[in-house]
């Protein structure tokens, strides 16, 4: 869809843009790109970054300098989308400056940008660029339309066959000890409260060959871990298995770790569970988002699988990889779950004891069948969702405690990540379980080393480096 706005001149006025030839619209101008929700967005807004730099523009850190704002947005639940809905609010022109030379650019990416598509342009009236998470290749040439006044809507999915991943330029990771990688975009699955098969369309998988040739460029540009992201990595199809594509990961030089994230425990086949057995690389580290723990609640919820399947595959992955730390996604207050069913997502995390717990209150999403269904199901009250987050919270939070506690006096592995955000003098880097560790030491990004834990809290672990560890980079 294209709206024009004829009194809009571009800032750089015509003429520059003449002289130019493509794309010059855009040479010289600023953005700045503000990201939202997942990895799958984070890793999306840098290839956003590496696109609109390439046809001339250069970031700039704070909005207000910015000829191209670019909100990359989540709408997972209400509480990121209200984010995205009261930046705009901020971002809305003072009177008298909509027009004219130098009026700032704004686009909205993701998944808000998906889900929402023309309708946001009509409630937006100062918003000139909406791109779907497919529209990501043909970025410069629509915010150059929208440089030129145009008013754009591109959220049509490309066709299985014709999507082309973006690949991540090397240079962007370089000095990164840790860098994600897209292995594939999409979820065929149904589950009944999520957005995401509506925002983000069909599985597809990215293939083999590009997913290593863009880790072999990251390991010679100094990356030392890499995450492989989807948001079901269990269903990639790109050439092999995923299972068999961690084989090949873990075979590229210079890579030290690996991890992934996001598995859905439905299809979690034997060949994964096993490639924590044979691969060292890989972390031990598994986020196996549960939801619930009922088994009447999990089948409205559409999972696919009981608490009992559940509990097997991790008695298995326990059995691969004994001491791996597992985390996990839960919902509270799904429309009809009861006090007692709420108690058996209570008793499932006691029983399995995980590292990290990331919980949520139920939000209905719109075009979701627990958003239609909500009030035939039973609507949770709000007080009562919060009443049990807390309460689901509190135990999650002594029980991670514990873990961290036990590292004290222990020397772990860290891979170093950088200079801690806290205290300058301090460095940080994260533990093959993937807890953060803040450290005295003297090592550089990139470098394992082992560090002797000295004390704990329930988000960081402190202590002080003990000479270098295996892996020691020049
Ligand atoms: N693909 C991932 C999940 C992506 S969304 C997976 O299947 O594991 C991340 C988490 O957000 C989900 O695991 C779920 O716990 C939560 N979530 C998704 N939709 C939600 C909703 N409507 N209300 C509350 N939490 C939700
Ligand atoms: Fe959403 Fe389920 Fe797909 Fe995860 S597997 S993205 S929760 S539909
Ligand atoms: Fe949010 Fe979209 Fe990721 S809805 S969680 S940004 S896939």
């Amino acid at each position: 869809m294209t709206m024009t706005n004829d009194s809009d001149a571009h800032p750089l006025g015509s003429e520059g843009a003449e002289a130019n030839g493509a794309l010059s619209l855009l040479r010289g101008l600023s953005f700045c790109i503000q990201t939202f929700g997942c990895q799958m967005n984070e890793y999306d807004s840098e290839r956003m970054a590496e696109l609109l730099t390439r046809s001339g523009m250069r970031p700039v850190a704070e909005i207000e300098q910015a000829d191209l704002v670019l909100l990359n947005t989540c709408a997972v639940r209400e509480k990121p989308s209200h984010k995205v809905v009261s930046l705009l609010g901020r971002l809305r022109p003072r009177q008298g400056t909509r027009r004219g030379a130098h009026r700032q650019r704004l686009a909205v990416a993701g998944c808000v940008a998906q889900h929402q598509k023309e309708e946001l342009l009509r409630q937006v009236p100062w918003l000139d660029l909406v791109i779907g998470p497919d529209a990501i290749p043909r970025l410069p040439e629509l915010v150059e339309r929208a440089f030129d006044g145009e008013r754009i809507c591109d959220t049509s999915f490309t066709d299985r066959h014709a999507y082309a991943f973006p690949n991540a330029q090397s240079e962007t990771v370089r000095g990164r000890a840790s860098a994600l990688v897209t292995v594939m975009k999409g979820c065929n699955n149904g589950c009944a409260y999520c957005v995401v098969p509506r925002t983000r369309g069909r599985e597809q998988s990215r293939p083999k060959a590009e997913v290593l040739a863009e880790v072999r460029g990251m390991a010679e540009a100094g990356v030392r871990e890499v995450v492989l992201i989807g948001q079901n990595v269990n269903s990639y199809d790109g050439g092999c298995s995923f299972a068999a594509l961690l084989s090949a990961v873990s075979e590229v030089t210079g890579i030290e770790r690996i991890r992934f994230t996001t598995s859905n425990p439905h299809d979690l086949g034997d060949d994964l569970v096993e490639a924590f057995a044979r691969l060292p690389k890989l972390m031990p580290s598994f986020h196996l988002p549960v939801q619930s723990g009922s088994d009447r609640v999990l089948a409205q919820m559409r999972r696919g699988y009981t608490v009992a399947d559940y509990l097997a595959r991790i008695d298995k992955l326990r059995a691969a990889r004994p001491g791996i730390a597992l985390t996990t996604d839960i919902i509270a207050g799904f429309p009809g779950e009861t006090e007692a069913e709420f108690e058996e997502t209570i008793a499932l995390c006691e029983r399995v004891r995980y590292e990290n717990v990331y919980s949520f209150v139920f939000s209905p999403r719109a075009g979701t069948s627990a958003a239609r269904h909500e009030a035939e199901w039973g609507i949770v009250p709000h007080e009562e969702k919060v009443r049990r987050l807390e309460k689901l919270q509190a135990i999650a939070r002594d029980i991670s405690l514990s873990f961290a506690q036990a590292k004290v006096g222990q020397a772990v592995e860290v891979l170093v990540e950088g200079v801690s955000k806290t205290r300058a003098d301090r460095l940080f880097g994260r533990t093959p379980e993937s807890r953060t560790v803040n450290f005295e030491g003297n090592a550089r990004a990139g470098e394992l080393v082992m560090v002797e834990i000295a004390s704990a809290s329930s988000n960081a672990l402190f202590g002080v480096q003990r000479g270098a560890g295996r892996g020691h980079l020049s």
